[in-house]
Formats: C-alpha cells, sequence, structure tokens
C-alpha cells in the first residue's frame, strides 16, 4: 500500500543490503513514520514481543526473516554449529507471543526450509532468504486473493443500498500493517473503494494500545476511505441504530471447526452483531488456521500482556509522543490480549481460496488437504 504516495510494505530488505531486514516501527504511527533496521534474530525477537511489528501475517513474516537472519549470523565452524544456532533462533522468536499462530507456522516452515540439503553454508543462507521472501509474497498474495472474495459481500450491501455508504465495523488494526501488504479485514475494503463502491468504516479505537485509532484510521486516511474512530462500546449502539451494515474483523487463530481469536473485545462485537442481525466476517489467509484445534475456548492460548499497557495511554503532546497514567498508581489492572468468538457467532470466514461458513464441514471442503 501506499505512504504518502510511496509504496510500501510492512516488512521488507533493505534494498541495498539484503543483511538488514526492514520494518515500519509500528510504536510511534499515527505521529511519526519511523523505520527500524533488523539485524539479528534477537532484535526481530525484541521487535515481534514489544510490538514495533504486530498482527499474525506480520508476527509469521517477521518470524521468517528472523530465522534468516540467525542464519546469516550463525556460526560457519560446523553443520551441527550453524544448525544450533537457527534452532535456538526458532526457540527465541517462538516465545515471543503465544495467541498468532502464524508464529509457530513461519517458524515450522524456516525450519524445514534449513533442513533442504544445500551446497554449503552460503547456498543454505540464500534457500532460507528466499523461503522468508517467498512466505512474505505468499502472505501478499493470500490477503489479495481475500480482498478480491470479500469485495462481492460490501458490493451486495451497496447494491440493496442502491450506491448509498456500505457502513463496515472493524476492530483493531487487520490492514496491510498487520500483514505484509493488503491487510485481510481491510483488502475488501480497499477493494471496494477502489472500484469506486462508496464505503464508511467505524474504527473501533481498541483500547489499550489503540490499534484501531493509531493504525487503522492511519492506513485508511492513507488510501482515502471514509472512516470514523468510535470508542470500543459504542458499537452495539451502532448496530442496533442500523448504522453498521456489515463487521470485518482479522484473526490470530482459527480453529479447524471455525472459532476465533482475535483482539479482545472481538467477541463482545460478535455477539452485538448476532443481537441485531448484522452480518459478522472474519477474514484469515489459511496460515491463521490452527488445524490442529477444534475448541478455541478451551485450546488457543490467550496472551496476557503488562498491566501498564492498560493503566497508561500514549499520545502526541506538544509535538512529542507521551504516555499518561490513567488509574490510581496503586490500582491494579489485567491485561488479557485476545479472546474466542465461538463458531456459532460468525456468519463466515474469507479465506485466499474463497468465502466458507465457520464450521469444519466448510472449511475443510475449501481445503481438502487438510480434511
Ligand atoms: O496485539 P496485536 O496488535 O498483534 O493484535 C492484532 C489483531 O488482533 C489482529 O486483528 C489480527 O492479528 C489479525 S491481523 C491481520
Amino acid at each position: 500500500m501506499k505512504v504518502n504516495g510511496q509504496p510500501y510494505r510492512s516488512i521488507w530488505l533493505k534494498p541495498d543490503d539484503p543483511t538488514v531486514v526492514q520494518i515500519i516501527d509500528q510504536r510511534h504511527l499515527p505521529h511519526r513514520f519511523v523505520i527500524e533496521d533488523l539485524r539479528t534474530a534477537e532484535q526481530t525477537a525484541a521487535a515481534i514481543r514489544d510490538m514495533h511489528v504486530r498482527g499474525a501475517p506480520l508476527i509469521g513474516a517477521a518470524a521468517a526473516y528472523g530465522m534468516y537472519l540467525a542464519a546469516l549470523n550463525a556460526p560457519q565452524e560446523s553443520a551441527d554449529a550453524f544448525k544450533d544456532a537457527v534452532f535456538r533462533a526458532a526457540h527465541l522468536l517462538g516465545e515471543t507471543r503465544p495467541t498468532a499462530v502464524n508464529l509457530a507456522w513461519a517458524i515450522e516452515r524456516m525450519l524445514a526450509a534449513e533442513d533442504r540439503p544445500a551446497e554449503d553454508f552460503d547456498e543454505k543462507i540464500a534457500s532460507l532468504r528466499r523461503e522468508a521472501e517467498a512466505l512474505a509474497d505468499d502472505e501478499v498474495g493470500a490477503c489479495r486473493q481475500i480482498g478480491e472474495h470479500g469485495v462481492k459481500l460490501i458490493e451486495e450491501v451497496s447494491k440493496r443500498k442502491e450506491g448509498r455508504p456500505v457502513n463496515i465495523l472493524t476492530h483493531c488494526n487487520a490492514g496491510w500493517l498487520a500483514c505484509v501488504d493488503y491487510g485481510t479485514a481491510t483488502a475488501p475494503i480497499y477493494a471496494a473503494h477502489d472500484a469506486g463502491i462508496p464505503v464508511h468504516v467505524w474504527v473501533d479505537e481498541t483500547r489499550p494500545r489503540n490499534q484501531g485509532a493509531r493504525l487503522t484510521a492511519w492506513e485508511l486516511g492513507q488510501h482515502g476511505v471514509h472512516h470514523t474512530v468510535v470508542v470500543d462500546n459504542a458499537g452495539g449502539h451502532l448496530m442496533q441504530h442500523g448504522m453498521v451494515d456489515l463487521v470485518l474483523v482479522g484473526s490470530d487463530r482459527n480453529t479447524r471447526s471455525g472459532d476465533v481469536a482475535n483482539k479482545v473485545g472481538t467477541y463482545l462485537k460478535a455477539l452485538a452483531a448476532k443481537d441485531n442481525q448484522v452480518p459478522f466476517y472474519v477474514a484469515l489467509p489459511s496460515s491463521t488456521i490452527d488445524w490442529e484445534l477444534r475448541d478455541g475456548l478451551k485450546e488457543i492460548p490467550i496472551e496476557v500482556r503488562d498491566s501498564g499497557e492498560v493503566k497508561t495511554i500514549q499520545g502526541l503532546h506538544d509535538g512529542e509522543v507521551k504516555s499518561v497514567l490513567l488509574t490510581p498508581e496503586t490500582s491494579p489492572a489485567a491485561n488479557y490480549a485476545f479472546d474466542v468468538t465461538p463458531a456459532r457467532l460468525v456468519s463466515g470466514l474469507i479465506t485466499e481460496r474463497g468465502i466458507c461458513e465457520a464450521s469444519e464441514q466448510s472449511i475443510t471442503a475449501l481445503f481438502p488437504e487438510k480434511g
């Protein structure tokens, strides 16, 4: 997608130095556009853990590039020493955040690439670079296809509304900043906008890190998409008053039966959507489906992050991004980062292969190789 007219992905290899991975450090958005250089797997793990990069598909892509950096910096006195270094990086990266399944999926894919025979260390490093870049390209392709399938849902509503704007509510940031490009929940929105279909997006602020108010609002603004930021608790009221035609969200981990783990608050939006007969769609690449799991509530690990994220808030003041304390200093706070929306509340899943119901039968019909 574009930033001030310039095409960008959220992660890439430095054009004139492929030993450097570059990212948009999302902690500084929307007020500052900062590009960060990553040279080691350790720096990449910190960037994932501390959310310089975030969003399930991007976490996966970053881990893949981190594995490539580990190979670049690995000792070459023996094949075992090299492999040990890559495996240590896999463990370090794998420990960064527990909910987004793309992390384990990407690490597994890179370890399989590391296992492939190679002439020498240079060839091994080159094949890991190719694999990381192929993984990023695959995610871009999947998101573009999600856009192509999902735009049909928006077109249908637009026809029914005789061209009046289609009001879409989204939660957190499931945009190109959370992927490598295009986004998941945002891909159909960008496709509709680019096709001239009038859309308007209600953007949940998404406390406590405000990915909606900071990141989704920024990227929609960059693309000229009409949007309004709302507090997280406004969605139910908007739906009761017919101001939402469609809810589009992303996912961090789906079960093979259709349960969805996404940013905390998603479940409450699904309940409100069900109560008001508003279609609730989840957009995700198949890299976000955990084919081992069936019961999301029992089996999906939910990240609990530092309480400081709840007790404070960041914003621009006098040209500087500052953090201020919201709560009484001594009040404890709890910070559950995700929740699980049961399949029964999901109208459908938008994947790179098309739209299906949130059921094992319908999902495996689309992905028969996983049946
Ligand atoms: O904590 P975050 O910002 O990584 O949470 C991100 C989300 O919940 C997204 O909705 C999800 O990862 C899908 S991104 C396409």
